[in-house]
């Protein structure tokens, strides 16, 4: 993988729960860029849910999926990519996304993610008995590769608009970066 930057998209990585979607829309809306979210591309192309799909398919054909998804975006430009909480895990992914992206990880506390993803249903990985605990060693274990980003901001005494701003202003400051 080149170590070339030329960064013209924004790459949203971190743990289910912390916003990514919400940030990605309220971003791309903002700067007029489209908005790619590769949960989305994968149902749509399967044809069926990430539930389902990790059910009949199994997890590793869903991590396939979305590894050809981000070695698709290397042209991509003036794009907010809203990615799935699993996907930086792969370096191949995060070095790809690099490549063309500023990568930005939203974080947020075990305890927080709990409160907002708790009344949701459509995450398989958290259909556990106990799914605090499994919330708590997937983030230990990710933890490493979203430090790996260009920008950590914790999502967790923000309102989403708030952090969308700051997303903002952090992509701006690379563009100057760059010029
Ligand atoms: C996953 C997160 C989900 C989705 C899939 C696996 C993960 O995306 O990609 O259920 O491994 O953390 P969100 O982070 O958008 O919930």
């Amino acid at each position: 993988m080149s170590t070339t930057r030329h960064i013209q998209n924004i790459a949203l990585i971190g743990f289910m729960g912390t916003g990514k979607s919400s940030v990605g829309q309220i971003v791309a809306h903002q700067l007029h860029f489209t908005l790619l979210d590769t949960d989305q591309v994968i149902e749509a192309r399967a044809g069926k849910t990430i539930s389902d799909i990790f059910t009949q398919d199994g997890e590793p054909a869903f991590r396939a999926m979305e590894k050809k998804i981000v070695a698709e975006l290397a042209t991509r430009k003036k794009t907010v990519i809203s990615t799935g909480g699993g996907l930086p895990v792969n370096p191949d992914n995060l070095a790809g996304l690099k490549s063309h992206s500023l990568v930005v990880c939203l974080w947020a506390s075990a305890e927080k993610i709990w409160e907002r993803v708790r009344t949701q249903t459509h995450r398989p990985l958290l259909l556990e008995p106990d799914p605090m605990a499994k919330i708590k060693k997937l983030l230990e274990q990710r933890e490493p590769f979203y430090r790996q980003a260009d920008v950590l901001l914790n999502t967790e005494m923000r309102a989403v608009k708030d952090v969308a701003q700051q997303v903002i202003h952090q992509y701006h400051l690379a563009q100057a970066g760059q010029r």
